[in-house]
């Protein structure tokens, strides 16, 4: 087995985006996005984190299988000036795209906001598609005020989630993408709470993967590619001929309160797309395992307490600390809320009850979702996937089966990260 070694260092940087006036960022290793983590399954990582933020921090190793002491937890927050090493092996089948950032309770938001997240992939060796030509979309949001600093969230922020004005492809304002067909792309959603439905106008989009790696079969071509706050795929492009374009971010509703807002989509890029035809690949992907039949059941239920439009009272950050609730309560960093057993095939039954999208997000394993329900329907999963997050429409219910892999701390919540600061998180404890 191989070994990775790093250094990552958070700290204050001056860097330039979008043509204005240097900003000061928060970044790792002075980059934005931070530098990407790329090894093997299998390989043996040791990472030297140290912390020059003016706070405390934690780095989360979004999506892998990590032993949950290494996996960044807001109860393991590394102080402004300390340090520490992360160290963990990564495991056979967890080939996949990943990413890291801050998790500090409270924290969190402000820090990705101020630029600090990067990516990290794991590779197979046995890769049936590591002869293609791959692309990385790192997507990620800013917002700047008029002086070019990057302001705190104000109210509406917490509430709804904040997204930048500018939307950024690998830390770039409406970068120049060339492509080929037959490239292998991954993107990444790494926006507090914007959504991402991607589309380039005379182009389809084939799916090949998600979170936790490559499907059994690539899927049937499709308009747009759908990527909820944290989520990422692997893609390819199919065009017809050569084709010069616009990548496009369609507008999303995703009923945010007390928010009118044009319903407009944003060019994220100019695309030169090189028609190369499709590639040969071979029929079957991956073997994603059956997980078995559930022996243990959980309920989870997003809820938003009601807040009373018609007064007069001006919104408060106490009354949004308890207003986003996990089964009926906000987090709290020494209560175990639920409890599993290591290796336990369990279905989750997770019910957003609240007028707004949440993403939903559990963290050191990958499930499988099974069905999703919305107004009586039940719409059983098209293809099995291996995902970590999984959005949540208005009184939709997500079904799906998982398994924990090592005892410890991990921490379940909504991945809108102004709703995971104010307390849309719990506790699971696996023994
Ligand atoms: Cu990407 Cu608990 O987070
Ligand atoms: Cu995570
Ligand atoms: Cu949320």
């Amino acid at each position: 087995a191989g070994r990775f070694k790093a250094t990552l260092t958070a700290a204050p940087a001056q860097k330039t985006v979008a043509n204005r006036a240097p900003t000061e960022f928060w970044l790792y290793n002075g980059l934005l996005p931070g530098p990407q983590i790329e090894v093997f399954e299998g390989d043996e990582v040791e990472i030297l984190f140290k912390n020059q933020l003016p706070e405390p921090t934690t780095v989360h190793w979004h999506g892998l299988p990590v032993p949950s002491d290494q996996d960044g937890n807001p109860q393991d927050s590394v102080p402004a000036g300390g340090e520490r090493i992360y160290r963990f092996t990564l495991p056979k089948g967890s080939a996949g795209t990943y990413w890291y950032h801050p998790h500090p309770h409270g924290l969190t938001a402000m820090q990705v906001a101020r630029g600090l997240a990067g990516t990290f992939i794991v590779r197979a060796k046995d890769d049936p598609l590591a002869e293609l030509p791959e692309q990385h979309w790192m997507i990620s949001d800013l917002r700047l005020d008029t002086q070019t600093h990057i302001p705190p969230n104000t109210m509406m922020d917490w509430m709804n989630g904040r997204e930048g004005q500018f939307v950024l492809i690998n830390g770039q304002l409406q970068p120049r993408i060339k492509l080929t067909t037959g490239t292998r792309v991954r993107i990444w959603n790494n926006c507090a709470a914007r959504y991402l439905r991607l589309a380039v106008p005379g182009c389809q989009w084939i799916l090949l993967g998600t979170d936790g790696g490559l499907l059994e079969q690539a899927q049937a071509p499709m308009d747009e590619v759908f990527l909820a706050p944290a989520e990422r795929v692997e893609v390819m492009v199919l065009t017809e001929g050569n084709l010069q374009g616009e990548l496009l971010n369609r507008y999303y509703d995703r009923a945010k309160m007390m928010v009118q807002e044009p319903h407009t989509d944003t060019v994220l890029a100019h695309m030169a797309v090189e028609a190369k035809g499709t590639p040969s690949m071979p029929p079957t992907l991956n073997t994603l395992p059956d997980l078995g039949e559930p022996v243990a059941f959980k309920a989870i239920e997003f809820s938003e307490m009601e807040m009373d439009h018609g007064s007069d009272e001006p919104m408060t950050m106490s009354m949004l600390q308890s207003m986003f609730m996990v089964n009926g309560k906000v987090f709290e960093m020494d209560r175990i809320d639920l409890s599993s057993r290591v290796g336990e095939v369990e279905e989750w039954r997770v019910f957003n009850n609240s007028h707004m999208d949440h993403p939903f997000h559990l963290h050191g394993t990958q499930f499988q979702v099974v069905q999703r329900e919305q107004d009586g329907v039940v719409t059983p999963e098209p293809f099995k996937a291996w995902r970590d997050t999984v959005n949540l429409r208005p009184y939709e219910t997500v079904v799906f089966h998982v398994k924990q892999l090592t005892p410890g701390i991990r921490m379940f919540h909504c991945h809108i990260l102004e709703h995971e600061d104010l307390g849309m998180m719990g506790n699971l404890e696996v023994i």
